[in-house]
């Protein structure tokens, strides 16, 4: 809170944790049931806000690994690709529904273990993964009509890795399209959020889901690098870091094994003299500040026309004064704690690299609680190209600003990346959008808006971004074999 405004202060207003139960420890989910780790080796997941220790979680290894892929393997064989589609259908409906009823549980999990503000948990990371569920749903006996050939094939046990940033969404996006297409699958949770995954299992299990058809297998990168190495998994997706999607990369190449990556960003937020300035603030501040930063597709640099720098930073800094820091279960908070005490140290690296290069920084008074792991909302002006804030991933609540004069310098700077997932184009120009977003080398391209995510728009990256879809028709189709023989010799594996 700015102490400078005289506006009014808002009373706290706690999310209650009363109808969460955490256990003190979770073994892994594989088929159907929940299970010790066969090492017994646990880890502990924490409270980022606090430092508290939320649960001990099992440390998957090869045994663990073997176990889930056996059982999603003998669930696709015998169940689930023997079902008629619509019944899978079905399960997913449920598993929605299910869901919806325990919405709160999970928006207070996820607010806990991962440290963002309830009010986004409530508001989006839930609703939106809830509805990746209901949209698949409707796919499952539709898949003859996705334009992928006449009975597409699943492939059979799919291997998932997701982050940390979004953990249920990211669950969602991976479970809910390749359950759809008729995988089964053996899903690893990053090592700092487990617990939604786990809440997820229970869903499972009340929805009856066939056992072996979801395995959730806890642990950290080793035991994630040993489910994409296994020989049962025949296809793999991934979310995170763009050097551990290319090290997958590089693992699986003589394989074969289908591969879709979803890896990181630096997108660029270009804002021209005519937009609608006070609008195109808000488009900015939530681009790079929701979600603490941690967003693969976060507007991290920001392009502001020469002509508007002066009056356009002032309105920024004015509006980042308001923003409020702090305890994540308070329903006014809007930036929350940083995840891991590892990425607070990478955002405070590269910050300190931005100062030493020459970037002026600025932050709005604000206090920080004394516990847990905090990074204030932060601009960086006098950024250059070469700069590394301006060229790395910082993934923390850091706006690096430069200033261009033509649309065409803003291109070559906002392609100037190795990396390629977002872009923003702020406008009023209809025609100026369209062709600044023809030119951009990026996934996912918003205009007058940013941060916009629906079920059925494929997102994904160029470049160093990744490769492949997640969401839509596109989305779907990474989880099917097309397989124009199929339709002539149906095998075991044919999918209806
Ligand atoms: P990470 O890429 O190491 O972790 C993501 C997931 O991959 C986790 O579940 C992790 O356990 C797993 N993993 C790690 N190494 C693996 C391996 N060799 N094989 C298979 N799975 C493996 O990301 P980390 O260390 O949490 O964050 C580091 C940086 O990565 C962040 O500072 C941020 O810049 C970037 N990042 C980007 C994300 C995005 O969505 N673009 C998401 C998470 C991190
Ligand atoms: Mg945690």
């Amino acid at each position: 809170m700015n102490k400078e405004s005289n506006e009014f202060q808002y009373s706290p207003a706690l999310e209650s944790t009363s109808i969460v139960k955490i256990a003190e420890r979770y073994g892994h989910f594989i088929n159907g049931k929940f299970t010790s780790s066969r090492s017994g080796k646990t880890f502990a997941t924490i409270n980022p806000a606090t430092e508290e220790i939320l649960a001990k979680v099992a440390v998957g290894s090869k045994v663990d690994i073997d176990l889930a892929v056996k059982a999603a393997s003998g669930a696709y064989k015998k169940v689930w690709s023997k079902l008629p589609a619509k019944e899978r259908g079905k399960y997913l409906y449920r598993i929605a529904r299910l869901m919806q009823e325990r919405a709160r549980e999970f928006a207070i999990i996820e607010s806990l273990d991962n440290g963002k503000p309830i009010r986004e948990t409530r508001d989006v990371d839930i609703p939106l993964a809830i509805s990746h569920f209901f949209y698949h749903a409707g796919w499952a006996d539709k898949l003859d009509y996705a334009g992928l050939g006449i009975a597409p094939r699943a492939h059979g046990v799919a291997g998932q890795i997701i982050p940390w940033n979004f953990p249920l969404l990211m669950l969602a996006w991976k479970i809910a399209p390749a359950l759809a297409a008729g995988n089964t699958v053996v899903l690893k949770p990053a090592e700092t959020t487990p617990l939604s995954a786990l809440l997820f299992a229970e869903i499972c299990q009340e929805a009856d889901l066939p056992p072996g058809v979801v395995n959730i297998v806890t642990g950290d990168g080793k035991t994630g690098a040993e489910i994409i190495a296994h020989r049962g998994i025949d296809k793999v997706a991934f979310t995170g870091s763009t050097e551990v999607g290319k090290a997958i990369a590089l693992s699986l190449a003589t394989t074969g094994k289908p591969l879709s990556l979803e890896l990181g960003g630096k997108g660029a937020n270009i804002v021209f003299d005519d937009a609608p300035l006070d609008q195109a603030v808000e488009g900015i501040i939530n681009g790079i500040f929701f979600n603490q930063g941690h967003v693969c597709c976060a507007g991290s640099r920001l392009l502001i026309q020469e002509n508007i720098y002066n009056e356009f930073l002032e309105k920024l800094k004015n509006r980042m004064g308001k923003i409020r820091v702090g305890n994540p279960l308070d329903k006014n908070t809007d930036l929350g704690a940083i995840n891991s005490k590892a990425q607070l140290q990478k955002i405070q690296t590269l910050t300190r690299a931005g100062a030493a290069e020459g970037a002026i920084s600025w932050q709005p008074e604000s206090s920080l609680p004394k516990k847990g792991f905090w990074y204030p909302p932060t601009i960086f002006t006098d950024v250059t190209m070469a700069h590394r804030i301006a060229r790395e991933e910082i993934f923390g609540p850091v706006l690096s600003i430069l200033t261009f004069r033509t649309a065409q310098e803003a291109i070559e700077k906002a392609n100037n990346t190795p990396f390629g997932l977002s872009a923003g184009i702020w406008s009023e120009k209809g025609s100026r959008i369209l062709w600044v977003a023809k030119e951009l080398k990026a996934g996912v391209i918003w205009s007058n808006t940013f941060n916009k995510f629906d079920p059925a728009s494929p997102f994904g990256g160029y470049k160093e971004s990744g490769w492949g879809r997640e969401g839509g028709r596109h989305g779907l189709a990474s989880y099917l074999l097309r397989n124009e023989a199929s339709a002539k010799s149906p095998s075991r594996k044919l999918v209806r």
